[in-house]
């Protein structure tokens, strides 16, 4: 069985604030709608430097000294980002050479804001099947640089940053408990980027008529992200035989306020047991759950032996969860 355990975990936010009162100065909103409307105060954003592998070996270089171990101590590096540096080499790559690990295999994987989760389960898999004992695992994204920043609908979502964890291999303290992991791809349309592909490059055509930036269906993703996140984290807890009382803390997609009120009340659990952040952050993708996790983890929210669940959704549409005692 896996002995797969949390060793440590570190965080990487851009210092330059955009605050709801700055958008209302970009385009035709209010600091009360999008308050009221998704919970968002303000977000980071990032610098020109500031790339997701920059942001990503930040948040890796404080994971690591949190476990007490170097970067030549990796085995394995996945990196969840919907917006590499790079198209290719992977952000993962760039990242290896930043922060001095050793020739180890480097990759990134891309399922949207669920990738964070796509990736632990990955993770946890090398480590349960002996191929790996210490795994750095990273969630970062530059989401500024897909935004249509004239755009309301979208631009007053999405913010930057970085978050990283260590998974390692430790015979004395087993943490994963179940997790479950799903796509339904028939539902692509509902957020995408159309351009920037090999389907529509980025010719001067596609850029003017704006279809390298972020398309979305906001009504559609808010109810799918309800119901995937409501299944998913149902099936978990039923693979775990964990009932949902005896969650200590469950960390979600940091998408938008309303949607975790809606799944509190339709799965019985107080809004209190939902760690949240995104009033300071806003959408960080697959940077959201490292995120919150490490500041749940930093303010004691989240304790030695503490029951945690993680859920997301993201574009795809993607979801998954994953339980463990912390
Ligand atoms: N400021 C002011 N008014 C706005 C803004 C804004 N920023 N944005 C939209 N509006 C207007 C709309 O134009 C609309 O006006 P109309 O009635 O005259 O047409 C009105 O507000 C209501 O718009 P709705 O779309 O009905 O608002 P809704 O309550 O659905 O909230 C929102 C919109 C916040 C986008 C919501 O649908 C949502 O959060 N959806 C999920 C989005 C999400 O989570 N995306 C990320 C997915 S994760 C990933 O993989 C990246």
């Amino acid at each position: 069985l896996p002995e797969v355990t949390i060793a440590g975990s570190g965080i990487y936010l851009p210092s330059r604030v955009l605050t709801n009162y700055d958008l209302e100065k970009m385009v035709n909103t209010t600091d009360q709608w999008i308050t009221e409307r998704t919970g968002i105060k303000e977000r980071r954003i990032a610098g020109e430097k500031e790339t997701p592998s920059e942001m990503g070996s930040m948040a890796a270089i404080m994971a690591l000294q949190n476990a007490g171990l170097s970067a030549e101590d990796l085995d394995l590096i996945i990196v969840a980002t919907t917006t590499p540096d790079t198209i290719f080499p992977s952000t993962a790559c760039h990242i290896q050479h930043k922060i001095g690990a050793r020739t180890i295999p480097a990759f990134d994987i891309q399922a949207a804001c669920s990738g964070f989760i796509y990736g632990f389960v990955l993770a946890s898999q090398f480590i349960a099947s002996g191929n790996a004992r210490n795994i750095l695992l990273v969630g970062a994204e530059k989401l500024s640089s897909i935004v249509n920043w004239e755009d309301r609908n979208t631009c007053v979502l999405f913010g930057d940053g970085a978050g990283a964890l260590i998974i390692s291999n430790n015979k004395n303290k087993d943490c994963q408990l179940s997790f479950d992991i799903g796509a339904d791809g028939s539902h692509w349309q509902i957020l995408f980027i159309p351009a920037g592909g090999s389907r529509l490059p980025l010719t001067s055509q596609n850029i003017n008529h704006k279809l390298h930036f972020i398309h979305m269906v906001g009504k559609k993703v808010f109810k799918l992200a309800i119901d995937s996140m409501e299944k998913s984290l149902k099936r978990c807890l039923e693979k775990a035989g964990v009932s949902a009382d005896q969650l200590s803390c469950i960390i979600p997609h940091q998408a938008n306020l309303r949607i975790i009120e809606a799944l509190s009340e339709r799965l019985h659990i107080p809004a209190e047991k939902f760690f949240v952040n995104m009033e300071k952050y806003g959408n960080t993708s697959s940077a959201c759950i490292p995120i919150a996790f490490h500041e749940a983890i930093t303010s004691k929210r989240i304790k030695d032996g503490d029951v945690v669940l993680l859920v997301s959704f993201g574009a795809g549409i993607t979801w998954g969860s994953i339980l463990f005692r912390y």
